[in-house]
């Protein structure tokens, strides 16, 4: 198939509207509910302008900046996105080899559909890359994924903390959206991802209510930072008073987000 030239990200998700069948459209360009917050986060951006300096040079840019020990070329990382081969065969993989030609970071998620192991690999052994968790009611499906993250070289753990449930999401509800058989969570055993190939609603959101733990406090957070030594960045915290008791914890990041705005509808943009 010859590749199209796509320019601009609003070129890209043209495509893949185009391109893309109804259950996978729907499950990556869903927000939640009234999808109110998804717009603002596009056009929170048009209410912040830039005031360029003149006459500086620009011959040389260096954008590099540090990031928890590491340097990455520029201020700009991947953030977990699941199921990536719904849209493509080579999935995270591919993902994977551009954050490390970028020279960038890339998050993995947990819910991926390649495993822990065969991204690594793609990634290559100096790249630069963390994995998000989302924390199970069975410690030892969590444990496992930190342990195999520890093994293969992700440099910290990027912990999801606002989807204790999942987002109420239309497109997916009305779709009845479910990951086609020839893909799993790769790095669940077939029993633990099963429930995730039919369902009469959203099987994730069947799947989030049946595994993940809704009961997670602080209290959760210093249990994990009790079995890793791995730096933890708490991923969906958008409070000032959550950032200072992250602190208290021990808490080596926030990462200041709405998820996409596919958790809770109304609030702010994750730029503002
Ligand atoms: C299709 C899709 C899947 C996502 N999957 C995950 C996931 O598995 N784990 C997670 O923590 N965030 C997930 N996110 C949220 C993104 O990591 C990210 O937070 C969001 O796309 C950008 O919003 P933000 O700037 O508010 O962070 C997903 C987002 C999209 C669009």
């Amino acid at each position: 198939m010859a590749t199209k030239s796509l320019i601009c990200l609003e070129e890209y998700e043209e495509e893949a509207r185009s391109i893309l069948d109804r259950n996978a459209w729907g499950y990556y360009s869903s927000g939640a509910t009234t999808e109110y917050t998804l717009r603002d986060n596009v056009q929170a951006y048009n209410r912040y302008s830039i005031f360029p300096r003149v006459l500086v040079d620009v011959s040389l840019i260096d954008m590099s900046v540090r990031l928890l020990g590491d340097t990455i070329d520029m201020p700009i990382g991947i953030s977990p996105t699941a199921m990536q081969c719904l849209a493509h065969p080579d999935g995270e993989k591919a993902t994977a080899r551009a954050a490390a030609r970028m020279g960038t970071c890339l998050t993995l998620s947990s819910w991926s559909t390649t495993n822990i192991e065969e991204v690594a690999k793609h990634n290559g052994s100096h790249s630069f890359r963390w994995f998000q968790l989302y924390v199970y009611k069975d410690n030892n499906l969590t444990i496992d994924l930190v342990r195999r993250a520890e093994r293969e070289g992700f440099k910290a753990l990027v912990v999801t903390v606002d989807t204790p449930e999942l987002g109420l999401r239309y497109g997916d509800k009305r779709n009845k959206f479910s990951l086609p058989r020839h893909l799993k969570l790769a790095n669940f055993s077939e029993r633990d991802s099963s429930s995730l190939a039919s369902s009469g609603g959203s099987a994730l959101q069947e799947y989030v209510k049946k595994l993940i733990d809704p009961s997670l406090v602080w209290d959760g957070i210093d249990w994990l930072r009790s079995i890793t030594r791995l730096p933890i960045v708490l991923k969906g915290v958008l409070r000032a008073d959550d950032a200072r008791e992250a602190m208290k914890h021990d808490i080596q990041g926030i990462l200041v987000s709405n998820h996409g705005a596919r958790q809770l509808d109304t609030v702010p943009a994750t730029v503002d």
